[in-house]
């Protein structure tokens, strides 16, 4: 169904009759013949940025998952109705964190001494309640483009940081960019009691990593580094800093999607690259820069399921009813969350 012409021409013609009261965003872990329809393409910060571009627009149908709809409708008006076309497109390293696990875990901070020493840091890849809990304690948002500026900004505000959901990225920033040591790094584990740390280990910590990862990203290996090494002389090794920390050590180079993107863009015809990224996205840079050899770096199969819960029919059924009047999955974060989030958010925006 997914090229299915009707389907595709159907699509064409409810965008047509909302003209611009749509504006429709896509991350770049999308399909492509969903990409084919976005106004705007980005990784997850551009798409939050972005998100307010068209204030004049009624609706942002938002292709991608739960967390950035719900941040969308954070950082955008009233007016504006945020529309995820499939609700189950959520994030499984967004629901390694819920609320009440992060206030178990500020408690044990509080207990053990040290939480008004610690700022609290969240990925932008979690839920709006704990951007809020962020908010409140006088944290900020980041994304895979901002972590080391948001690091930077966090260590000026405070002695450690409580890095929130994702340990690969809070760990690569810390000992890759920031010259921290992996010793200054513990992992708290929301299943364990107090994290399962000790007193000392809490005082001694700079950076607190959640027990969070990325399915996707964590299934890329060092050993998959070595064998396209050995496959490909010469080849250049491109991640994205949600990979493991020994993934990430043994690559070239790391970034969100848009430096990945930007990279392939500027590098040299004849070239190859490895690129451990989501496969949607891989695809596509195949066939964006033809003349540069572009490898998945693992050898199997390995998309973003919920990612891809966004195609063409429910894009079609969410375009379709906007265009006659029915707004359908609509993405609402409660007022308060909002103010406290949109402070984290925001934090996060005036980044130098
Ligand atoms: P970026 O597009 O910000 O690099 O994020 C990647 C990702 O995993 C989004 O879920
Ligand atoms: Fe979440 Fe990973 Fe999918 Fe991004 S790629 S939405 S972090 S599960």
């Amino acid at each position: 169904s997914a090229s299915d012409p009707a389907l595709v021409e159907r699509a064409r013609v409810a965008r047509e009759r909302l003209g611009d009261r749509v504006f429709v965003l896509g991350h770049h872990y999308q399909r492509d013949e969903v990409i084919q329809f976005a106004d705007v393409t980005g990784d997850s910060f551009k798409l939050a940025r972005d998100a307010a571009a068209r204030p004049g627009a009624e609706y942002i149908v938002f292709c991608g998952v739960h967390f950035m709809a719900e941040s969308a409708d954070i950082l955008t008006g009233d007016a504006q109705k945020v529309v995820l076309p499939d609700l189950a497109a959520g994030c499984s390293m967004a629901d390694m964190a819920t609320f009440t696990q992060v206030e178990d875990c500020w408690d044990a901070l509080e207990d053990a001494g040290i939480a008004e020493r610690v700022v609290p840091i969240t990925y932008m890849n979690s839920s709006a309640d704990i951007k809020a809990f962020c908010g409140r304690h006088e944290g900020a948002v980041c994304t895979s483009s901002n972590a080391r500026r948001a690091l930077e900004w966090a260590f000026e505000q405070g002695e450690k940081v409580l890095f929130l959901p994702d340990q690969h990225l809070g760990r690569n920033t810390a000992v890759l960019e920031m010259g921290l040591s992996l010793d200054d790094c513990v992992v708290y584990n929301p299943h364990r009691p107090n994290g399962g740390l000790t007193q000392e280990q809490l005082e001694n910590a700079k950076m607190i990593l959640w027990k969070g990862h990325c399915s996707v990203h964590g299934r890329f290996t060092a050993d998959c580094v070595d064998e396209v090494r050995a496959r490909i002389p010469g080849v250049n090794v491109l991640v994205h800093p949600e990979c493991r920390h020994e993934v990430v050590t043994k690559a070239d180079y790391v970034g969100s999607t848009e430096y990945i993107i930007k990279t392939l863009q500027e590098a040299p015809a004849g070239s190859s690259w490895a690129v451990g990224t989501e496969l949607n996205l891989v695809k596509r840079l195949g066939q964006m820069f033809p003349d540069k050899t572009v490898t998945f770096l693992d050898r199997t199969v390995c998309y973003c399921s919920t990612m891809n819960r966004i195609d063409l029919p429910h894009l079609v059924w969410a375009l379709e009813s906007l265009a006659a009047g029915e707004v359908v999955n609509q993405i609402t974060v409660d007022p308060d969350t909002t103010h406290w989030a949109k402070v984290a958010l925001d934090r996060m925006l005036a980044l130098p």
